[in-house]
């Protein structure tokens, strides 16, 4: 703390023109008064030492936003939004936006209320998910989107923040995103009017890695739990995410937090966002932190509702899926089927589950039909909170022994399509890039054979746009388990009962070897 006092004081002086014995008689000298007049425990309460500036009324803290703005918008879904300052853009009635947000929230929520009033011209996210106007604006041309993998979206926010003009990541490399040509924005008649641009391709230690910007925003707009005083941060929980890089990374950081609180409160180690990033600090008095999906554990029904086919064939996939599983993996799974294999890891091995929202160490979900992404969870003891670029630093870092995921599609080199269909559907990527990326990281993926009306989905070549090049290390279907060679192509390793190798051969779009130590598919 002194040594904050010391800078503070001399801010504006120029160091090189003091004499030591000179300066150190200034600090000394002023720190005493600094000492005498103020409170115990609390050196800058006069507002013209403050870095932050403290507001009363949301839209006096956003209103010098001016139209065309890139605002870095914190939280992930509806978790950790800054609820308050979004509402207050609803009123300034800012215009030509470009928001940069993992997400835009959901129809009549968040940023989803400043897309329905269009006010946004561009956005910069990985997920555009069950946000049915943010696709329906998207691909009616009304709107700009720049998808952008998350573990990517997080770190040019944080590179952002910490003068790093650009980095290189091997997320993306081999897809859209390297290649161009991604539609930013459609014409009316669905051809592509922006296209994003291509990525420059770099070696490193044999591997190929794709350059990627850096991000900086005119204003952020950040949800935190609490600040002190002084302007210092802290979050709560999974709703650091990116409002933590995205603190850093803007001209003007304006947080709205639920509790103001006297300086010394929280221990300064505890600190999330030191108080240099922050320039406007606004407390809400009400909060309605919305949630998306909230799960809590079933009653057990006394009877069973009889099984739907459907019910049985991810039951067979999510009963195979669950033996990826060895003791002390770390492990990402995608939303559905790999999250439902979590509930039958065996209980006598630990599998650390890893959350890419910022949560180590989530129990498994109990059996649900309406298992999907942004559900509330339980955490273990021992479990660990962390920001979205620190979740994908693990990621990237090759940290994560496995991650399980669906796919619309496969080919027989391991090239994965499951983010988007070109024109029709758009979910994004969320974090499948970054995670199929890792060197390090076993990619299981779990999916149905085949596609509605019997198309294949296991093919020479994926017709649909990549998620990632040669990243698929086995292929786990309700009838058979492939080993995926990313230079020889597929091993038929598991055959569920009563099928034959040439039954697969039928429904499957690319040829395979049959390993000659086939066995029946195994079943946990
Ligand atoms: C998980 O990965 C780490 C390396 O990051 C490795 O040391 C460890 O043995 C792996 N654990 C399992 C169970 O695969």
């Amino acid at each position: 703390t002194l040594l904050d006092l010391h800078l503070w004081l001399l801010d504006g002086l120029n160091l090189h023109s003091l004499l030591l014995k000179d300066l150190l008689s200034r600090i000394a000298y002023l720190s005493f008064i600094q000492l005498n007049e103020l409170p115990c425990g609390c050196y800058f309460s006069t507002s013209s030492q403050r870095s932050s500036d403290f507001y009363t009324d949301p839209t006096e803290a956003v209103k010098d936003i001016p139209d065309g703005a890139t605002i870095l918008v914190g939280g992930f879904g509806l978790c950790g939004i800054p609820e308050n300052l979004i509402n207050s853009l609803l009123k300034t009635g800012v215009k030509g936006l470009t928001a940069v947000s993992n997400n835009a929230g959901v129809d009549n929520f968040g940023l989803g209320l400043l897309l329905q009033t269009k006010q946004i011209k561009r956005m910069i996210s990985s997920y555009v998910g069950e946000n049915v106007e943010f696709e329906r604006q998207y691909l009616s041309g009304e709107l700009e989107v720049e998808l952008t993998p998350q573990g990517t979206l997080a770190e040019r926010i944080r590179a952002g923040g910490a003068g790093i003009p650009a980095f290189f990541t091997a997320t993306g490399y081999g897809t859209l995103i390297q290649e161009g040509g991604s539609p930013i924005k459609y014409n009316k008649d669905g051809s592509i009017a922006i296209a994003s641009e291509k990525r420059q391709v770099q070696e490193f230690n044999g591997r190929q890695y794709i350059m990627e910007k850096a991000i900086t925003g005119d204003f952020a707009l950040i949800k935190a739990w609490k600040a002190d005083r002084a302007g210092n941060i802290v979050f709560r929980k999974t709703a650091r995410n990116f409002n933590q890089p995205m603190c850093k990374a803007a001209k003007t950081t304006i947080v709205e937090v639920e509790e103001v609180v006297d300086v010394g409160t929280f221990a300064a180690e505890d600190i999330h966002i030191p108080s240099i990033y922050v320039q406007r600090v606004f407390q809400g008095d009400s909060y309605e932190k919305r949630i998306e999906k909230r799960t809590v554990k079933k009653v057990q029904e006394q009877q069973p509702k009889p099984k739907k086919d459907s019910d049985i064939v991810r039951e067979r996939i999510i009963r195979r899926a669950a033996l990826e599983f060895e003791d002390g993996m770390y492990a990402n799974l995608g939303i559905g089927i790999p999250m439902l294999a979590s509930n039958f890891i065996k209980p006598d091995i630990t599998v650390h589950l890893q959350s890419e929202n910022g949560i180590l160490g989530l129990i498994p979900i109990l059996w649900s039909e309406l298992c999907v992404g942004k559900e509330t969870v339980t955490v273990l003891p021992g479990a660990a909170y962390f920001s979205s670029d620190e979740s994908f630093a693990m990621i990237r870092g090759g940290h994560i022994n496995l991650t399980m995921l669906g796919a619309m599609q496969v080919s027989k080199y391991g090239d994965l399509a499951n983010w988007m269909i070109p024109g029709k559907m758009v979910k994004g990527m969320g974090g499948a890039m970054d995670l199929v990326a890792s060197a390090g990281t076993k990619v299981v993926v779990t999916m149905e054979h085949s596609a509605k009306g019997g198309k294949h989905k296991i093919l020479d070549k994926c017709s649909l746009p990549l998620t990632g090049k040669q990243c698929v290390d086995r292929i786990i279907t309700e009838k058979a388990v492939f080993d995926v060679d990313k230079t020889k192509g597929l091993t038929l390793i598991e055959v569920w009962e009563g099928l034959t190798p040439d039954d697969i051969k039928a429904c499957t779009g690319t040829h395979f070897e049959v390993s000659p130590k086939l066995r029946p598919m195994q079943q946990i």
